[in-house]
């Protein structure tokens, strides 16, 4: 009996050991926590967009991606700031394309490629240079409150090598986040992949948007959906306060009335459109091109090509037909993609 006991006793600290000593060795196999080893993140995107800029002191990594996409959604970045408990999250909203609908808030939708920020190019400039502005002018936001954080000084010096938290590393981490908010999975996307094949309708409405007969590849260019540059698309003929545009940036009155041309992605998840929100269906948009276009000095050419100076003359089917078109714009894994949700 005592023996059995005593046999029963060493087996069970044999065991104890055995699993001590395995749960040991696998945490030695780990990187310790504060190890400065990012992970390079290998960034993906279709041939038919311009290749993404991304800032040579700025390298994607797995590391600084995660840490990115934790500040978007944490309101700590503004304590204190004048957009005091709120996260970017607040007014960029991901099932919306990153934007709130009903309001002329931007979205977020592969502006890696882009390089004029804001309705009226307030900057111009790389990712880090926009995120800068967020950071230190928008949101104001206090570097001490990540500095004095349980968890950010251990996983800034992850992705940049120090524990050291200026708006600069946070500008930083922000930036390699926005580079991977990429949207190229809409029904149009899977058609130029040949995956799938539009409706007549859809094809018929990239048809029109996509030669002179509607003219919108002009501006929306096929891919991003947008040319990055500014126009006056004829929404107004005299120009005073918010209407006045690219103007109020550069002081130059031949920028009057000219605003960033907006992407088309995922457009149909919103209500308001325009710089001031002045229309609220797609329909009304549309009619805007076709029929709305007001005369000022600095109207975009385009708009007035000869043929076009009482506008574009689609019936009701065409316009119908684009608006199909423009639907087909929506890509429902970018507003439910997991890694871009809040972590
Ligand atoms: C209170 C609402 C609000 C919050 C919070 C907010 N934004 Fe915005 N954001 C806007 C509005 C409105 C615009 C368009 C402003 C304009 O162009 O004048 C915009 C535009 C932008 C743009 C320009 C997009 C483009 O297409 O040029 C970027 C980038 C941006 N925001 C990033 C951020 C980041 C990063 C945060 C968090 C640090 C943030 N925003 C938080 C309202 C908000
Ligand atoms: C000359 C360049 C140009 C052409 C051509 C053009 N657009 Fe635009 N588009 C713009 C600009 C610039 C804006 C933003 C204007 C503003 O807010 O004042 C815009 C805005 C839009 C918007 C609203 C987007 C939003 O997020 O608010 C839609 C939709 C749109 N365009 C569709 C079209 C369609 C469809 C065509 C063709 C019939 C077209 N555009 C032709 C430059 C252009």
């Amino acid at each position: 009996m005592q023996v059995l006991k005593q046999t029963l006793y060493m087996a069970a600290a044999i065991a104890v050991a055995i699993l001590f000593f395995s749960c040991r060795k696998k945490k030695a196999d780990k990187a310790p926590d504060d190890a400065y080893v990012p992970t390079p993140y290998n960034i993906q995107y279709p041939s038919y967009f311009p290749a993404m800029h991304i800032a040579e002191d700025n390298p994607l990594t797995v590391e600084g991606v995660e840490l990115g996409r934790k500040l978007y959604y944490d309101p700590l970045l503004s304590k204190g700031g004048p957009n005091d408990g709120k996260s970017c999250s607040s007014c960029h909203i991901q099932q919306y394309g990153f934007t709130l609908p009903n309001s002329i808030v931007l979205p977020h939708i592969n502006l890696g490629f882009n390089s004029n920020f804001s309705w009226k190019g307030a900057v111009s400039g790389t990712m880090e240079d926009m995120m800068k502005f967020e950071v230190e002018e928008f949101f104001a936001a206090t570097p001490a409150n990540f500095q004095q954080h349980a968890e950010y000084p251990t996983l800034f010096k992850r992705v940049f090598g120090s524990e050291t938290i200026t708006h600069k590393e946070l500008a930083y981490a922000l930036a390699q986040f926005f580079r991977t908010m990429i949207s190229s999975n809409s029904r149009f996307d899977k058609y130029l992949r040949k995956e799938l094949q539009l409706t007549p309708s859809e094809l018929n409405g990239f048809m029109i948007f996509n030669t002179e007969k509607g003219d919108c590849f002009h501006c929306h260019t096929v891919g991003l959906f947008t040319d990055n540059q500014f126009h006056n698309i004829g929404l107004d003929s005299v120009f005073t306060g918010e209407n006045q545009g690219r103007t109020e940036i550069t002081g130059m009155p031949t920028d009057l009335g000219k605003f960033k041309t907006s992407t088309l992605r995922n457009v149909a998840l919103r209500n308001s459109f325009m710089h001031d929100g002045r229309f609220t269906t797609l329909a009304q948009v549309i009619d805007h091109y076709n029929t709305g276009v007001k005369k000022s000095n600095t109207l975009d050419p385009i708009m007035t090509k000869p043929g076009k100076e009482f506008g574009l003359q689609l019936n009701a089917l065409e316009k119908a037909d684009l608006i199909a078109f423009l639907n087909a714009l929506t890509d429902e894994s970018f507003i439910t993609n997991p890694s871009l949700s809040k972590p």
